[in-house]
């Protein structure tokens, strides 16, 4: 078999085999394959797509390029739960512990952030002492002892995929459905869960710009992880504007407990419920979603969602004093808040641009190896359809100093949108897939 035939029968439009796409992905991660050659095929896929047959191929061959983990020494139905990522999204930090008060059994694999979207490892490391590089029986044994266990994406799970998306991501072939859905799809297969929760965000902050792309790449998902024996069930929510008030890493921590506590915004408490009742039911917790619904609120509501939450953090290291004194978590040195320079009403707070901002701040990484503050970022009081006054404070900067936060402040002033009308609250989850 040689390369060049592979590519050029995909840039034709027609099929690959097993085989075929074995040849190229085995022969890329060998090094037999140059990036050049492997740059070629993956803009074929981007322009020709890729059949159902191909994409699960593809799938299994990146997830089959690492270890596969073996959580069956955890009892119970073990459930993931992944976003396609967007900005202020620190549901994760709710979900897992929501759950696991409740018995279902969690052990995830996360990432860093880069550029706009935050990731869950550098929220989590905000809390002094937190670790997340945890091997995979460390993992394992704490899921045993605690219920609950979070750490990085380890080196040899699905190691094709991340050489391919280093690749993808220089080469402008990460816009492609088969090739999203099979490189997130095959790194929750090797993780090994029984069953998979996906938040596919949608709009001006995520991935996918537009409902029916996102709606497409969440069918894909599900019929992948259905195809491979795992239970899959996907939500579309809506990346439009920050999800929550919080937007930087020991911010959301804070505002994650708020919610756990029974408070925090609405927005956010509901995506979480709205994912905590599906692992739930696909745990065999409860029979229904309805009924997944009153454990997890009872649970917040007797305190035991919170407890977890402090368990959690004590048994990776971290202080759990912050669940009960956030101000134990890093805090910036300048707080500036924004006054509008108008009454009215919220129309428009574009996601994408409070991450980049917020990112610029240093609570991102514009690059993949830089350092992160975990102390600054933006904390929102209003959101699109809520009434502002020019005498209340509309958002909090916090940054390290204020030039910083003046720019954070011309930033969003710049697209940020006032209306003279009542605006109506977008709604927040759009479909459910599965
Ligand atoms: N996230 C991934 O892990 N892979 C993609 O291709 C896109 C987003």
């Amino acid at each position: 078999m040689r390369a060049v035939d592979v590519i050029d029968k995909k840039r034709r439009g027609e099929a690959l085999a097993e085989e075929e796409l074995r040849f190229l992905i085995e022969g890329y991660v060998a090094g037999r394959i140059p990036d050049y050659q492997m740059s070629a095929f993956l803009m074929a896929v981007v322009w020709r797509g890729m059949t159902r047959e191909e994409t699960l191929a593809l799938t299994r061959l990146l997830a089959d390029s690492g270890e596969r983990l073996d959580l069956s020494g955890i009892p119970g139905v073990k459930v993931d739960k992944h976003s396609t990522g967007g900005v202020g999204d620190k549901a994760t930090l709710v979900v897992l512990p929501l759950v696991a008060s409740i018995g279902v059994p969690v052990i995830k694999m996360s990432g860093r952030g880069l550029g706009h979207t935050g990731g869950t490892i550098d929220k989590l490391e905000s809390i002094p002492g937190f670790r997340t590089n945890l091997s995979v029986a460390e993992l394992v044994a704490q899921v045993r002892q605690v219920g609950i266990a979070l750490g990085g994406q380890t080196a040899d799970l699905a190691p094709a995929d991340k050489k391919l998306y280093a690749l993808r991501d220089v080469t402008g072939t990460v816009e492609s459905l088969p090739l999203i859905a099979s490189s997130v799809m095959s790194k929750k297969l090797a993780g090994g869960a029984d069953a998979i929760v996906l938040d596919v965000k949608v709009g001006d902050g995520a991935f996918m710009k537009s409902r029916s792309d996102a709606r497409r790449l969440a069918r894909l998902m599900v019929e992948i992880g259905e195809a491979a024996g795992r239970r899959t069930v996907a939500v579309l929510s809506n990346m439009d504007q920050p999800l929550g008030c919080a937007i930087g890493n020991a911010l959301e921590v804070a505002e994650a407990i708020r919610v756990l506590s029974g408070e925090g915004p609405f927005d956010l408490a509901e995506i979480a419920l709205a994912l905590a009742e599906e692992m739930t039911v696909l745990a065999g917790v409860a029979a229904t979603r309805e009924e997944a619904r009153r454990m997890l609120r009872q649970s917040v509501a007797e305190g035991r969602a919170l407890e977890t939450l402090r368990r959690w953090i004590a048994a990776q290291g971290g202080d759990p004093a912050v669940v009960d004194d956030p101000s134990r978590l890093p805090q910036a040195p300048v707080q500036m808040p924004y006054l509008p320079k108008k009454a009215g009403f919220v129309a428009k707070l574009p996601a994408l641009a409070f991450g980049l901002a917020a990112m610029r701040l240093g609570a991102g990484r514009e690059t993949k190896d830089a350092a992160i503050d975990p102390s600054v970022g933006i904390v929102l009081h209003a959101k699109v359809g809520d009434r502002v006054q020019t005498h209340r404070p509309m958002f909090t900067v916090h940054a390290r100093t204020e030039e910083d936060a003046l720019r954070c402040i011309r930033e969003i002033e710049e697209v940020m949108e006032i209306s003279d009308d009542p605006v109506e609250a977008p709604p927040l989850i759009l479909a459910r897939i599965d």
